[in-house]
């Protein structure tokens, strides 16, 4: 099945001028290609680290080449321009009437409903920092371009803004979830790869980079909000639901005014002892108590979750097995938004009915981070445990883009086959689990200077 893989994963490849450059969305004939045709930037992260996991690094060289002179580089006040700074969603290689090839990029002016990533950028710092960890290609990273390129990504997340939090501000549907699903604000996923990027052009940056302190600053900050303003567990759970409300100034222990009303019911009952987790979204008035795994599993292996914290999220994967895993790796997020709802979160979307696709699908893509968050927390057979219910379907059922259900044994309603990442993330986590040295590609040592650096939020008590 390792094999077969593999081989699904080398024909999903792009070439551009007879060089490998990337992988498309997915190979599947049966359905209208829609965008799945292109290489999206998420995506392809995934795929990367397959490629230099196997010890090829080419085709990540050459995706990286390519993508950073796609990246804007001009500074623009035109609205209908991507800003500069921003790397594009996807990319697809266009032949010409004169069979010339050239590479047109999507920024999200094309994407359904038009959403822009905010995530690109962050997977481009990913792919490079996991890139050089294999190739040892300092060269290549200390160029002037791509210490530019770095740095305009940078300029775009730490430039002044019309709040104050430490976490990042996006739109709904900016990231892998880009549709509506109530994931506007300040959405785990997004802070989660935040960090990781900053950790990532930390160690990217010449040495001498005036751009380090800044981000060495941002970061502590960063980690001290998530850590103690996202994490949940039976204890703060019992502390919210006591919550005063309407607190005004320094004093205040409901600093974001959470009335305990909004305790969902089930939380209630499925918060498990021992186990905790990061919620999906924090900000004025409003805490998202939905799961969500990207963040959670990429704040263990970046170590932005305290090891404590770590384990605990993954005492909750354990103890809640059924509800995020079930019959297939792992739900998106749990629960899902149903009825009333639905209609005014989703915008009644048919896709992202209740418990499927992003509104409480399983996604195998997952696989990988689960598997190295289990590596990275010595629960490997947490890991193996889960590449098991995984390996058992997804060749039969041709590699589906998701599973629906509240316990994702139907393969999605609109699932595509033949999905890239899918594949990839099962290589990555069979490597992952199979070679524990394959983590260092993706994750962090604990960080004593993200420690000195944190501080809560001004005018607020830790
Ligand atoms: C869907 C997913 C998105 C992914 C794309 C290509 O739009 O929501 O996260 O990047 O498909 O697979």
């Amino acid at each position: 099945m390792v094999e077969l893989a593999w081989q699904a994963l080398e024909d999903s490849i792009i070439n551009y001028r007879g060089l490998p450059v990337g992988t498309v969305a997915a190979c599947d004939s049966h359905m209208s290609s829609l965008n799945y045709d292109q290489c999206f930037t998420r995506d392809f992260a995934v795929s990367a680290l397959a490629f230099l996991m196997k010890g090829e690094t080419e085709i990540v060289r050459n995706f990286l080449l390519e993508t950073l002179t796609l990246q804007s580089w001009d500074k623009r006040m035109e609205c209908f321009q991507p800003g500069q700074g921003l790397m594009p969603a996807s990319f697809k290689v266009v032949h010409s009437k004169n069979s010339e090839e050239y590479i047109h990029a999507d920024f999200g002016e094309h994407a359904i409903a038009r959403v822009a990533p905010v995530d690109s950028g962050f997977w481009w710092l990913v792919i490079l920092r996991a890139y050089v960890k294999a190739s040892n290609d300092w060269s290549l990273v200390h160029s002037a371009e791509f210490q530019t390129g770095i740095k305009l990504i940078l300029d775009v997340c730490l430039t002044t803004r019309f709040d104050m939090f430490p976490t990042m501000l996006v739109p709904d549907g900016s990231f892998m979830i880009d549709r509506r699903m109530g994931v506007y604000g300040y959405p785990l996923d997004i802070q989660a790869l935040f960090y990781v990027s900053l950790r990532a052009a930390r160690e990217l940056l010449k040495p001498e980079d005036e751009y380090i302190a800044v981000v060495e600053e941002r970061l502590g900050n960063l980690a001290y909000h998530l850590r103690s303003y996202y994490w949940l567990d039976l204890q703060i759970l019992n502390e919210i639901y006591c919550y005063k409300v309407e607190e005004y100034g320094i004093t205040a222990i409901n600093k974001f005014n959470i009335y305990p009303d909004t305790i969902p019911e089930w939380l209630k009952e499925w918060l498990p002892e021992p186990g905790g987790y990061f919620v999906g979204n924090l900000g004025p008035g409003r805490m998202d108590f939905r799961f969500f795994s990207q963040g959670n599993l990429m704040a263990i292996v970046s170590q932005l979750a305290l090891e404590e914290q770590s384990h605990s999220i993954m005492d909750l994967i354990s103890v809640r097995w059924e509800s995020l895993i079930g019959r297939m790796p792992i739900k998106v997020c749990f629960p899902a938004i149903e009825g009333r709802d639905w209609e005014t979160i989703t915008g009644c979307d048919a896709k992202n009915i209740p418990w499927s696709y992003h509104n409480g699908g399983n996604w195998p893509f997952l696989l990988w981070l689960l598997a190295a968050a289990a590596q990275k927390t010595n629960r490997i057979e947490l890991g193996y445990m889960a590449l098991e219910v995984a390996a058992s379907r997804l060749f039969k059922d041709k590699w589906p883009e998701y599973y629906d259900g509240r316990h994702g044994r139907l393969i999605g309603k609109e699932a595509r086959r033949y999905q890239t990442w899918t594949i990839a993330g099962f290589l990555v986590a069979y490597e992952i689990l199979n070679n524990p040295k394959h983590l260092d590609l993706i994750s962090f040592p604990e960080d004593t200077v993200v420690i000195a650096c944190s501080q809560p939020l001004p005018g607020f008590s830790g």
